[in-house]
């Protein structure tokens, strides 16, 4: 099919997620960019054009594109066992293997693992097993659920509200009732003049136990929260974040879930991000890198304290009911281990820590001492140059110049991706974790041609 048939078709019927529809619909914003091919940290478009991808699709595909092992995994897979369902315990022998591997490398004592295919779904089921975690152990109003914002948790209806953007909820009649949002652990934003990170994240705390006390201690079951904050404006915590926030959790009994979903396997340079700032969570989120997104899949993973008191009451409720036909889905597993098994094998969290320290470094001497460059911030591979108008005042640009989108732009026409963020003007990168050193010289030397552009354009205009 040619070009033109596909982007006829596409518009004429595709819901394009996070797009504006009347500019798509119309032409305005141009035909739709068809991916064909993919390699390595490469994708190629249907004109032949080649990208790298410096975010790894949306923060997933860790192991990068066209790991024949992957393919192969899959593909076995579904000749001997495309499907079968995990209700009323069935299983297997990927199932059983990989919720094993899951329960022993994570962080915190967790015990069970159950299955979905997004973040969002994950996030839903976590929210889910804070009710009835406190429904059977007698605390019927421990229910309200504390995000912050800023904090990105997904889409559906109950991720959607714990999402800290007013933007995702606008016009959707989020956030449900029971979700509340306290303060973003964002230093260079939230910090008070001459207040040092560790003040601020004290703040931060007490800000969390003075919503706690004004809602009730007895009606707050869980807070939720990324490890380093992602599409909120991937910026990790403020010295002593978490050792604060951890002790007003544990002070007045709220369940902890660590939204890993960006941070889980290996992109922080640690396993998971829970590792990398002594966080103890009672329950996980993860998905993304759990497949590197080569199938959706995946899993909220349910802490021992948690899992016994549900075991304790299945004599009184009867069964769990939970679940989607695709729970443990044996291709998303089968993935998932073919998929660990590279990130293992090939100690990924190691190569994110050394390969993507170097990242930051590079990142750091190119370009935050440019006069549009507020911050330049990040750990791993995930990175992120936030652009000011004026650094001294700390004074954001006009929205209306769209700083952020024309970078990203200009380092797309130069045949690199990397994301304007939602939440300012920020440029993001979460290159794979297979990215090597001259490949990010490639990445910061690509960003800095845009960089200028921009500024140049912003300069003489
Ligand atoms: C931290 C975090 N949680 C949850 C989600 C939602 O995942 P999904 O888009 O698979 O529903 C995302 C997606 O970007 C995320 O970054």
């Amino acid at each position: 099919m040619d070009t033109k048939t596909i982007s006829q078709l596409d518009r004429d019927s595709v819901l394009h997620p996070f797009t504006q529809l009347k500019d798509f619909a119309s032409g305005k914003a141009g035909d739709p960019t068809i991916i064909e091919t993919a390699k390595g940290i490469r994708i190629q478009d249907a004109d032949g054009r080649e990208y790298i991808d410096g975010f790894a699709g949306l923060y997933c595909v860790n192991i990068g594109y066209g790991r024949t092992e992957v393919a192969d995994a899959i593909s076995k897979q579904a000749h001997r066992l495309a499907y079968y369902h995990s209700y009323a315990a069935h299983t297997t022998d990927q199932l059983a293997t990989l919720s094993s591997r899951l329960v022993k490398m994570a962080p915190g004592k967790m015990s069970k693992v159950f299955y979905g295919m997004s973040g969002s779904d994950a996030n839903e089921t976590n929210a889910k097993l804070v009710w009835y975690y406190n429904n059977l152990r007698g605390q019927p109003k421990k229910k309200k659920i504390i995000s912050r914002h800023r904090g990105y948790h997904g889409c559906s209806v109950v991720s959607g509200s714990m999402t800290g953007m007013s933007f995702y909820h606008d016009h959707m009649d989020l956030p449900v009732s029971g979700i509340l949002h306290t303060g973003a652990p964002h230093y260079y934003w939230g910090a008070e003049a001459g207040e040092s990170e560790l003040a601020f994240s004290q703040r931060r705390a007490e800000e969390l136990e003075a919503m706690i006390l004004r809602e009730g201690p007895d009606t707050v079951g869980a807070f939720i929260a990324e490890p380093v904050l992602g599409t909120g404006g991937i910026t990790p915590p403020p010295a002593g974040y978490w050792p604060a926030i951890q002790a007003v959790l544990k002070k007045y009994d709220v369940l902890l879930i660590a939204d890993e979903v960006i941070t889980g396997f290996g992109r922080t340079g640690s396993m998971f991000g829970c590792f990398k700032y002594d966080i103890e969570p009672d329950l996980i989120t993860v998905a993304k890198g759990l497949t590197s997104a080569y199938v959706p899949l995946s899993a909220s993973l349910v802490g021992e304290k948690v899992y016994k008191v549900m075991e304790e009451g299945a004599d009184r409720v009867g069964a769990f009911s939970h679940g989607y036909t695709y729970s443990g889905h044996p291709l998303g597993v089968a993935a998932a281990n073919a998929v660990l098994d590279i990130v293992e094998g090939e100690n990924l969290p190691q190569k994110s820590a050394e390969i993507g320290g170097y990242f930051q470094e590079q990142l750091k001497s190119t370009f935050a001492d440019l006069p549009i460059v507020g911050e330049v911030r990040g750990v791993g591979f995930m990175a992120a140059i936030e652009f000011v108008a004026d650094r001294e005042r700390k004074e954001r640009f006009d929205a209306t110049l769209k700083v952020g989108a024309r970078v990203s732009k200009a380092a797309r026409d130069r045949g690199l991706i990397a994301r304007a963020m939602p939440h300012g003007d920020i440029l993001g990168f979460a290159p794979p974790l297979v990215t090597t050193k001259g490949e990010v010289d490639e990445i910061v030397a690509i960003a800095h041609s845009a960089v200028r552009q921009v500024m140049d354009e912003l300069t003489n205009k």
